[in-house]
């Protein structure tokens, strides 16, 4: 008895010194003491070597140092559950959280596509100011003040200087690009333009264009019509027809507007091509020669072409996108759609 009486009270010491600074440490106190094979157990086992009339004094020391051993553990046990509670906060299994990515804007698509399709042939590209003055969006282009033509395009004006103006069409950056008087010119200009237009399905105040220039001695309208056929066939596929009807613009002569057979319908008549089997896409012509000697180029010498499209109208025939407003109210709904587009 007195045996096991030295016994606990060495243990005793030990456990009322034990104090673990991690969970490993108690673990290790855990199976050392309590474990099926720790030392509570054993003594335990020490039991049934005591004599009967003494068996309960002895029991009465055990349980004391059992409940001892336990409450020192459970006095740290809240090392054991820190770890478990951030092993539950980190589970290295779940999936990540998607982060959803963007779509490229469809018309930001098409205008790419363009403008790739004319760098190819040699064109580059040239962008210009958005608020243009008079004379490049206007005078420079043979139309001078009180020119009709002027009608044409509903022009927003600057309220503090009417000489200025929101560009309503990229043809300003044709001039930009012909007052710098390097020739032979091949520029692409895209770019957003301005008409005072009302809000619908069929019309927008600000729009898209990509408008095309090419001047060097002996262009003709042979080299327009091929450059143009080119274009559509890698815009719509090599079957796509065209024509050409004759139009007007006080910058070219002679000037034409650009059919091309409905993509929709192939010709037979749908909604898309108001059943007529043919879609206008584009403006075109032989740049007027005014409009070369206002930038001191003898027309004598030198010719080119010039068009100009509407990336909308190109985006709503390539994808069936019928109403204008769409491409500006950011409809996620709308622009998902445009998810696998290049
Ligand atoms: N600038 C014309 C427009 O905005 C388009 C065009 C460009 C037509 C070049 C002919 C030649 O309507």
């Amino acid at each position: 008895m007195q045996d096991l009486q030295h016994k606990i009270a060495a243990h005793e010491a030990d456990i009322n010194a034990f104090s673990p600074s991690n969970a490993a440490e108690l673990e290790a106190y855990r199976i050392q003491y309590l474990g099926t094979k720790g030392i509570v157990k054993e003594i335990f086992g020490a039991m049934k070597d005591v004599p009967g009339p003494q068996k309960k004094e002895a029991g009465q020391l055990l349980n004391a140092f059992k409940m001892l051993a336990e409450a020192r553990y459970e006095a740290f046990a809240h090392l054991q559950n820190d770890n478990k509670s951030t092993e539950a906060k980190i589970d290295f299994s779940l999936p990540g959280t998607s982060i959803p990515t963007g779509t490229r804007h469809p018309l930001r698509v098409v205008e790419n596509k363009i403008v790739s399709i004319f760098e190819k042939l040699g064109f580059s590209v040239a962008t210009g100011p958005e608020v243009e003055d008079d004379w490049h969006n206007f005078t420079s282009l043979n139309m001078p003040e009180n020119h009709t033509a002027r009608d044409m395009q509903d022009t927003f004006y600057v309220a503090s200087n009417p000489d200025w103006v929101l560009r309503t069409h990229t043809s300003s950056v044709q001039a930009r690009m012909l007052e710098k008087g390097e020739l032979p010119l091949r520029v692409i200009c895209p770019g957003r333009v301005y008409r005072n237009e009302t809000i619908s399905a069929r019309a927008h105040c600000f729009f898209h264009q990509c408008e095309g220039l090419y001047i060097d001695k002996g262009v003709s309208f042979a080299d327009l019509k091929q450059t143009l056929f080119h274009f559509v066939s890698e815009m719509f596929g090599p079957d796509t027809k065209l024509r050409f009807r004759q139009s007007y613009f006080p910058f070219t002569e002679p000037s034409a507007e650009m059919d091309i057979s409905c993509t929709v319908c192939g010709g037979s008549g749908c909604n898309l091509c108001k059943h007529t089997g043919w879609v206008e896409i584009l403006g075109c012509g032989m740049v007027h020669p005014n409009m070369l000697r206002n930038f001191g180029i003898d027309p004598e010498v030198y010719s080119g072409f010039a068009f100009g499209m509407g990336v909308e109208r190109i985006t709503q025939i390539k994808y069936q996108v019928n109403d204008l407003r769409l491409y500006s109210q950011n409809d996620v709904r709308f622009l998902k759609q445009f998810e696998a587009i290049e």
